[in-house]
């Protein structure tokens, strides 16, 4: 089978992990997580591109090129943008691709807010409350279901 071409997108604040409130967070490294990632999927087959942005456009943008460059898939922690941003959920439609929304803390047990998000109903599945484990258990499910398409 073809290698798989998969995105994993990280939204704002992200950047931070590591120091950013590790007690809600973990104390990994956005460096890390994406290291972790690439490993795994050369192992399953899946040649990973990894990006992180602090700006909703440039996320945007991001999404676009992956559609227009013949990616397979999505891995998404759109961080706070979740739970604000249609131009974000518009993009991930526009593009048709399927992806995997991820959040390292179980968005459910936090503050209200946090319970709503703009693209979990358009998702092909959603990990949240694992810490960096959820973008792992994220790329497993990912790539099982592209290959069973
Ligand atoms: C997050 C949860 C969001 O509510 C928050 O704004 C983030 C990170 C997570 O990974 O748990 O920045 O997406």
């Amino acid at each position: 089978m073809a290698q798989l071409k998969i995105l994993v997108l990280h939204g704002p604040n992200l950047n931070l992990l590591g120091t950013r409130e590790p007690e809600t967070y973990g104390s990994q490294t956005l460096a890390d997580i994406n290291a972790e990632l690439i490993d795994l999927g050369e192992s399953l087959g899946a040649e990973l591109s990894t990006y992180q942005s602090n700006h909703e456009g440039e996320l945007i943008d991001r999404l676009h090129l992956a559609g227009s460059n013949a990616f397979d898939g999505i891995i998404i922690n759109p961080a706070a943008y979740t739970h604000t941003s249609v131009a974000l959920r518009d993009a991930l439609l526009a593009i048709d691709l399927p992806f995997i929304e991820v959040h390292l803390s179980n968005v459910h047990q936090r503050e209200a807010f946090r319970h709503q998000s703009f693209l979990s109903d358009v998702a092909s599945g959603i990990i949240a409350g694992f810490g960096s484990t959820s973008y792992t258990l994220a790329l497993r499910g990912l790539v099982s279901q592209l290959q069973n398409k």
